[in-house]
Order: structure tokens, then C-alpha cells, then sequence
């Protein structure tokens, strides 16, 4: 193992310019042979997540869930789903990642628990007004007997964003919020239970040796339910984000004072605990979420959401480096998650990225992603540009892996694995699917099991099938396939990995050439990184070729879509 990783496994900010590589649990490797991925599975490929390089996996939930979200909707917030594993295999599978110098970092579902929490059935046992119903957002409805919802407010995934409940005595009752599925109930962020009960899953999962925290929706705790607000049906899919605190659900300034209860939580720790926030905010209000007194460091989604293009990326890049100077902290990377397109597939839509569409303000990406629906309901995915979303995937995800901050891969992108388009209606899980299913295909094509090797029942996944049909081509893509081919993604990533881990340390960087098809930028150690964004070859600068996204030809050219790592 690269002894620098090894080093910066022990310092208290290894988060700085980690590596994290996020695991879809169920989809990941199913140890038990029941098509459901699980801790186990986890824990028999950490010889894999080793060698790959990384320094830490981001579990996504793996807690008891009827699954009605793909497991973020949380029955249990300090147990396993038993279809997942128990928590002494997830005690046994924090203890091997250790063992391989991996940190662990656990998904917390702050904003809503699902129908199924203990809270929730005692809320629906419990008369108006009661203590078990207000840990929950409950109102009575409009119109004559209360038939109508409180307000016309659409959730995130389509449909009214209030539930009617029948009372425990029979009749029609009152109405409770849910930005989400209606399988998803919004707490009460202002009942003190609430807190309390999440800083006791904080200590129960640090206790448990876990190293740091993604907090799903941490932009969305806090609700301002004024009557006000009411007739704006479409305030928590707009995608006005200038809002400056005054939004009556998205990125309210008192959702900090829940950070800062949990800042003094993860600091009771040595090393004091880590998290990351997902915030779909604007850019400007980014730094409040990762300052040292709150979360620490939150995903920036930009990369996510541009074109590939040399102007966007000098932007955005250059805007998020200052914004994490300002505030002491590391900024994020990412360019593919369980809820957006595939970054493989997305650089090959017609229309480049543009298509695409941008998520909404409070949208789990992809949620409204226009070009997730053209792809697999309005286009034809014969369009799609596989080769050039490919060479361009590679490229960008290079030039990423050259920046100072984090980096956040998805499973499965070390693979080059594109989204998987054609998932019949009938084995489709994503409630975005079914809630909104004329204008949205849904997030399954990003969550399908990995294929680990060329052939058998589920590709090596498991010895059963897999939860979600995996295509005949999958087994092209199998980790068996790559690990012994020099030009295979794999093994680019493998390389680039470890060169990068000879960069961590210095936080420093500095554009030498920015053109509008091609930009440059040096770091330390006399290391450049060159992307040509442009499809024509262009002079490669000076220096000895460390790594490159695709072959170089003769005569010091860089080809076209192609990244060069140089010393
Ligand atoms: C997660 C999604 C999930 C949503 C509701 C998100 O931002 O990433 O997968 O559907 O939160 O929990």
C-alpha cells in the first residue's frame, strides 16, 4: 500500500483531500445470495476498495427500510436491515476497512424518517395535538371537514406534499408533511426529541468506530410554514436558489444551529468525527455548511451539473477553490452519485450536457434531470455517444482527480460503466418513477448491481439474480475483465490514484494555460495536469507523461477529450 495514504490515515483531517467512494449497498455485492447486496458482500471486497486506492467508502443507508426510497427511508436509525447484515457484521466490516486503511463514513437521514419509525406509528396512535404527533409536521386540512391539504405545496417526487392520516378512532384525520414519498414523514426540527434522538445516533454509530457522517437533505431540516407561503405549489421544486435564508423550507439560516449541537458531538471525539453535507444551495451559500464549526464540508455539485466545456470548468473550479480558501476548508468533487445519470453516459448525450437539465433546489439531483428523461423516454439511447461519453468521462474524471479537495466516486465508474437504460416498468423501484412517471424515468439505471465478473447468474454480484436486471453487455464492463488490462478504466483509475496520493499534503494550485477548448494548471512537485476539451490534438506542455486518459499519439500531441498528467 502507497505509504502516504497510509500516513494520512492517521491525521485528524484526513477528509481534506480524501478519496471517498460511495457504496450503493445493495447494489454493491451480495454475500448471502438473496439478490440484495449487503455488509457482508462489503466486507469480502475490501481487498478490492484497497487496491482501487481509496481512502475512505461512504456507506449510502443500509438501515431497516422498506425501501420505499431505495433505504432513505429510515425505520431504525441504529440498526442494520436484516436483509443487509447485522451490526456485528457491520462492526467485523468497519474493522477490515480499517485493517486497509479505509475510513468509514455512514449516510444520516435527518430530514424524515419513513412511516414505519417507532415516532411515526405512536404519532398515528396519538390524538391531535399530542407530543407523539408534533415530532412530526401535522395540520389540519382545508375545506369544509379538512378534505383538502393544507396547502397545494408538490413533493420532490411528484404529488401533494401532505398525507392524509385516519385518526385512531376511524374518521378522516389531519394532513402530515412529507417532501418526499409519503413513506417519508418530515420531523419536527423545532421539538427537542428530535435533536436529541439524532445526537444519540451520532454517538451510537461514532461509538461504533464509524469515522464521519453524509447528511442527506442537510439544507431542508428547518421549515418556515407560514400561510404565506401557500399558494407557491411548485416552492420546493423551484429552482430559485438566490434565497438568502428567507425560503420557507430550503437552506434556512437556524438549520446551523443543528450543526453546531452536532459539531460539539463530533468534536467529543479523538479524532473528532467528520461529515459532508448535501445541500442543494447556491453557490455563494455553500461555506456556511462546511465551516469548522458546523458540518465541516459540504458536496459542491457544480462539476456534477456543467457541460464539458474549458470555460465552465475554469469557472466553477477557480470559484470553488477561492470559496474554500475563505473559509479554511477543502472543497468537493463529484461527477456521478446514486441519484444522477451516469458521468459515462451524460458526456455522450446529444446536445453535449446541456441537455441534461439542471436539478431543482431542493431535487436530489437527477429528480426533473431533462436529460435523464430524453435519454430513456424521449430519445432514442441509440443516440446516445457511448465513445465519446467514455473518452470524455475518463478525461474529466482525471483532471477532477488532479484538484486539490476531495473527490467523490460513485461504484462503479471506475468501471466506465455506463447508465443502464433499459429497465422494464415492472422492475423499476424508484418512487420518482412511479410518483411522476410521465416525466420521470427515475434513478434505478445508476443503481443496478455491479458486474464483478464476465459471466454467471448476476455477473459475480452474488450467487443468486440481482434486484434491479442487469443488460447482457454488463459483463463487458467486469472488474475480472479489466483488472489485467493496462488500458482498462480500472486500472486508470488504480494509477491515478496512487500518483494522486503523491500530491496530498499541499492544497495548492495554479492555472498556466486556459484556452477556450483546453486548460492547464500546475501543482506541486512540479506536476501539471492538461485537459483538451476540444475534439482537434494540441501541443502537449513539457514534461514527462505520468498518466494520460487516452493513448497519446506520435509527435508531443495531445489528442482531442483527453487528459495528460505531467512531471
Ligand atoms: C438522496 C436521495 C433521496 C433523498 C431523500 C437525497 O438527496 O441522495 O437518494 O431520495 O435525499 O432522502
Amino acid at each position: 500500500m502507497n505509504q502516504r495514504r497510509r500516513e494520512v490515515f492517521d491525521l485528524p483531517d484526513w477528509w481534506r483531500q480524501a478519496v471517498v467512494y460511495q457504496i450503493y449497498p445493495r447494489s454493491f455485492a451480495d454475500a448471502n445470495a438473496d439478490g440484495i447486496g449487503d455488509l457482508a458482500g462489503i466486507t469480502s471486497r475490501v481487498d478490492y476498495l484497497r487496491d482501487l486506492g481509496i481512502d475512505a467508502v461512504w456507506l449510502s443507508p443500509f438501515y431497516p427500510s422498506a425501501l420505499a426510497d431505495g433505504g432513505y427511508d429510515v425505520d431504525d436509525y441504529r440498526d442494520v436491515d436484516p436483509k443487509i447484515g447485522t451490526l456485528d457484521e457491520f462492526d467485523e466490516m468497519v474493522a477490515a476497512l480499517h485493517a486497509a486503511h479505509i475510513k468509514v463514513v455512514v449516510d444520516i437521514v435527518p430530514n424524515h424518517s419513513s412511516n414505519r419509525h417507532e415516532w411515526f406509528r405512536a404519532a398515528l396512535n396519538s390524538p391531535r395535538g399530542s407530543n407523539e404527533r408534533s415530532r412530526y409536521i401535522f395540520r389540519d386540512g382545508k375545506g369544509e371537514n379538512g378534505e383538502l391539504p393544507p396547502n397545494e405545496w408538490q413533493s420532490i417526487f411528484g404529488g401533494g406534499a401532505w398525507e392524509r392520516i385516519t385518526e385512531p378512532d376511524g374518521s378522516p384525520g389531519q394532513w402530515y408533511l412529507h417532501l418526499f414519498a409519503k413513506e417519508q414523514p418530515d420531523f419536527n426540527w423545532d421539538h427537542p426529541d428530535v435533536h436529541e434522538d439524532f445526537l444519540e445516533t451520532l454517538r451510537f454509530w461514532s461509538d461504533r468506530g464509524v469515522d464521519g457522517f453524509r447528511v442527506d437533505v442537510a439544507h431542508g431540516l428547518k421549515k418556515n410554514l407560514d400561510p404565506a407561503f401557500d399558494a407557491l405549489a411548485d416552492v420546493l421544486g423551484g429552482r430559485e436558489l438566490f434565497v438568502d435564508g428567507q425560503h420557507p423550507v430550503w437552506d434556512r439560516d437556524e438549520v446551523h444551529e443543528i450543526y453546531k449541537e452536532w459539531r460539539d458531538v463530533f468534536n467529543e471525539y479523538e479524532p473528532p468525527r467528520t461529515a459532508v453535507a448535501e445541500a442543494w444551495v447556491a453557490p455563494h451559500r455553500q461555506a456556511r455548511y462546511a465551516s469548522p464549526e458546523g458540518l465541516g464540508q459540504t458536496f459542491n455539485f457544480d462539476l456534477l451539473q456543467a457541460d464539458f466545456r474549458a470555460d465552465e470548468f475554469h469557472e466553477i473550479i477557480s470559484r470553488n477553490l477561492a470559496a474554500a480558501e475563505a473559509i479554511g476548508g477543502s472543497t468537493t468533487w463529484v461527477l456521478s452519485n446514486h441519484d444522477v445519470v451516469r458521468h459515462a453516459s451524460r458526456y455522450g448525450l446529444p446536445g453535449g450536457q446541456e441537455s441534461k437539465g439542471a436539478p431543482g433546489a431542493g431535487a436530489p439531483a437527477g429528480t426533473g434531470n431533462d436529460g435523464k428523461q430524453w435519454l430513456f423516454d424521449g430519445g432514442d439511447p441509440a443516440q446516445v455517444d457511448h465513445a465519446q461519453g467514455f473518452r470524455r468521462a475518463r478525461a474529466a474524471t482525471m483532471f477532477l482527480l488532479g484538484l486539490p479537495g476531495s473527490a467523490y466516486l460513485y461504484q462503479g465508474e471506475e468501471l466506465g460503466l455506463p447508465e443502464v437504460g433499459q429497465i422494464p416498468d415492472e422492475d423499476r423501484q424508484d418512487p420518482a418513477f412511479f410518483r411522476n412517471r410521465d416525466v420521470e424515468v427515475g434513478r434505478d439505471g445508476c443503481r443496478v448491481p455491479l458486474p464483478w465478473s464476465s459471466r454467471g447468474r448476476s455477473f459475480g454480484f452474488g450467487d443468486d439474480g440481482s434486484h434491479l436486471p442487469q443488460p447482457d453487455w454488463f459483463g463487458d464492463y467486469a472488474v475480472e475483465v479489466q483488472d489485467e488490462d493496462p488500458a482498462s478504466t480500472l486500472n486508470l483509475y488504480r494509477r491515478a490514484l496512487e500518483l494522486r496520493a503523491e500530491l496530498q499534503g499541499d492544497e495548492t494550485l495554479e492555472w498556466e494555460d486556459v484556452t477556450d477548448s483546453s486548460l492547464t494548471f500546475r501543482r506541486p512537485g512540479g506536476w501539471r495536469v492538461v485537459l483538451n476539451f476540444g475534439t482537434e490534438p494540441i501541443p502537449l506542455p513539457s514534461g514527462e507523461v505520468l498518466l494520460s486518459s487516452s493513448e497519446l499519439g506520435d509527435g508531443g500531441l495531445l489528442p482531442g477529450e483527453t487528459c495528460a498528467w505531467l512531471r
